[in-house]
């Protein structure tokens, strides 16, 4: 793969999409996007195949899994996670500080046996699509970004490498977690692109001067009339901003 962009190694290719659909679009972007996201979609319907086939394309695999269970079965399937070769994998924070240290630990186990270099694992907080109701209806107390602020700060502490958050949550990550955390972040849209549902979505060059190291982008690009030329536009944000 001819590394065509200086910014590839900062997108990732959400590829929400039927895996024969979502390799041919990661092959058109694949010079500028470094990494694709396989989510919970289509592990389900054809597991290690489709990481595989991605890694096949030369993608470095996200897999974003939202782990959420007791430590052990967690230390298992990061373990798993970590043999297949991904370069990222995502939990649950809420799972607690034993559960996040048992994740941390089955991916780097699991990848060595394999002779991978480790997965970084990455902690989802609070889910940007909960409203302030949702986060206290299941006995988070305060606001959400708080909450969000108290998860993250449990994951740093239990040895968790990376956060995903948002663009706005990049800045106070950034602020309070300083330097360190792997910032990585879904809902961007580029300036007067469809929101969707993403209504906290913000463009890329806010989500790189708030901290983000990692940009997840998804419609933008495989819902663009012609997904190449939007994602060499992200990119070219991206580097300037
Ligand atoms: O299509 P779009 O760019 O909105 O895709 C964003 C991707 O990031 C999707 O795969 C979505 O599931 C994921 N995501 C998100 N918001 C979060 C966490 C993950 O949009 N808070």
């Amino acid at each position: 793969m001819t590394d065509t962009s200086p910014a590839r190694s900062r997108l990732a290719l959400a590829a929400d999409l039927p895996l024969d659909e979502g390799l041919r679009l990661y092959q058109q972007v694949a010079s500028h996007m470094a990494y694709a996201k396989v989510g919970l979609s289509l592990f389900v319907e054809h597991g290690p195949a489709a990481v595989a086939a991605f890694q096949r394309l030369g993608a470095q695999v996200f897999l974003d899994l939202k782990l959420h269970d007791i430590p052990n079965t967690v230390e298992l399937a990061a373990a798993r996670a970590g043999a297949l070769g991904v370069s990222l994998l995502t939990v649950h924070a809420a799972g607690g500080e034993a559960m996040l240290r048992a994740a941390v630990r089955g991916a780097r186990e699991g990848a060595h046996a394999k002779g991978h270099p480790a997965p970084r694992v990455l902690a989802v907080t609070v889910l940007t699509s909960m409203s302030a109701e949702d986060v206290s209806s299941v006995g988070l107390s305060g606001a959400p970004e708080e909450a969000a602020l108290r998860l993250a700060r449990l994951a740093v502490r239990a040895g968790v490498e990376g956060l995903v958050c948002s663009p706005r949550e990049a800045e106070s990550f950034r602020r309070e977690l300083g330097p360190a955390p792997f910032l990585c972040t879904p809902g961007i849209r580029p300036a007067g692109a469809a929101r969707g549902d993403q209504t906290r979505a913000e463009t890329p060059s806010f989500a790189v001067r708030a901290g983000a190291d990692l940009l997840v982008v998804g419609r933008p690009v495989y819902a663009a009339e012609d997904p190449l030329a939007a994602a060499r536009e992200l990119a070219d944000e991206v580097s300037t901003a």
